[in-house]
């Protein structure tokens, strides 16, 4: 990736603020920014000026002094709520003086298209990193006490997904949010091939030496052992959108960062320790 500069705001040096700051691809994206000598606001219910999605008294204390701003909407874009809520947050952001969006979305969901819509109408600069399922799923969120069990059970057939590594979405989100050339593009991020579920857990097994098994279940029985606050987000996420819509790799990791993306292997070999 090109070498970042910190001169995005002729030396005022307006801070960046991270929605999802703490999460899986926005921690990574504070490091990053961190690191190459940004200042960074991180968004979160826990920071140290406090932004909570269910709380909109919280949005404008969180904006104060932002230029740019990298959405990750919490818990989902292609909940119900995610429109609206998008819609009054950048309404919110551009009324605060923020010039710059970056929205992590997801690929082939009505909901998270219809934000993406109320963004790039928002009349500022924007860029949709429009997102494959992460890698991380299986390391930092809701599949990783199914690996540590031993046994990965979801209601998924051989539908082909191109993974994506949250470390690119990272990288591509950072030269989004700090380079010029990046407004008014979709990036379609996905890893460099595509794997079913079961290929998944079998390089996971294989990274890790231990035996870790896929195992279909009927959508029914899935629906039913769920927590009733995410049985409507995952099975619409495991049945609906996972029926092969996604099954097709792009270059757009490559086109932006200029290198290939991290494959699902590399990631299960450096995440084994975990497991
Ligand atoms: N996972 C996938 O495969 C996938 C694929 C495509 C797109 N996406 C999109 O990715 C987004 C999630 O990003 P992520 O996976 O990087 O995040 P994440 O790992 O799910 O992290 C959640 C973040 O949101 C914060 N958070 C939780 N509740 C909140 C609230 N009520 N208000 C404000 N912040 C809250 C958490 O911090 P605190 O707990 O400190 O508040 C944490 O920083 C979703 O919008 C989803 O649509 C995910």
């Amino acid at each position: 990736m090109e070498r970042l500069t910190p001169v995005h705001c002729n030396g005022c040096m307006n801070e960046i603020l991270v929605l999802g700051g703490t999460g899986k691809t926005g921690r990574r994206i504070v490091h990053r920014l961190q690191s190459a000598g940004f200042p960074v606001r991180v968004g979160s219910r826990t920071a140290p000026i406090p932004f909570d999605w269910t709380d909109r008294a919280t949005w404008t204390p969180a904006l104060n002094g932002i230029e740019t701003v990298y959405v990750s909407y919490y818990p989902d874009l292609a909940v119900p709520d995610a429109p609206d809520a998008i819609g009054a947050f950048t309404t919110a952001a551009v009324n605060a003086g923020v010039s710059r969006l970056v929205l992590l979305s997801g690929r082939g969901e009505d909901e998270a298209a219809t934000c993406e819509r109320i963004v790039q109408g928002a009349g500022i600069d924007w860029t949709v990193l429009r997102c494959s399922w992460f890698n991380q799923n299986f390391s930092e969120d809701y599949l990783l006490d199914a690996v540590l069990a031993g046994e990965v059970a979801l209601p998924v057939d051989d539908v082909p997904e191109p993974f994506v590594d949250a470390e690119d979405i990272a990288d591509v989100a950072v030269a989004a949010l700090t380079q010029d050339g990046h407004t008014g593009q979709v990036y379609e991020l996905t890893g460099p091939r595509l794997l079913t579920f079961a290929d998944a857990v079998a390089e996971i097994a294989a990274a890790t030496g231990r035996p870790v098994t896929f195992v279909r279940v009927p959508p029914q029985d899935y629906a039913a052992a769920l927590p009733p606050e995410v049985a409507e987000l995952l099975m619409y996420l495991f049945t609906t959108v996972l029926d092969g819509r996604n099954a097709h790799v792009t270059g757009d990791v490559r086109r932006v960062l200029g290198r290939e993306p991290r494959d699902f292997a590399d990631y299960a070999k450096a995440t084994a320790d975990v497991w």
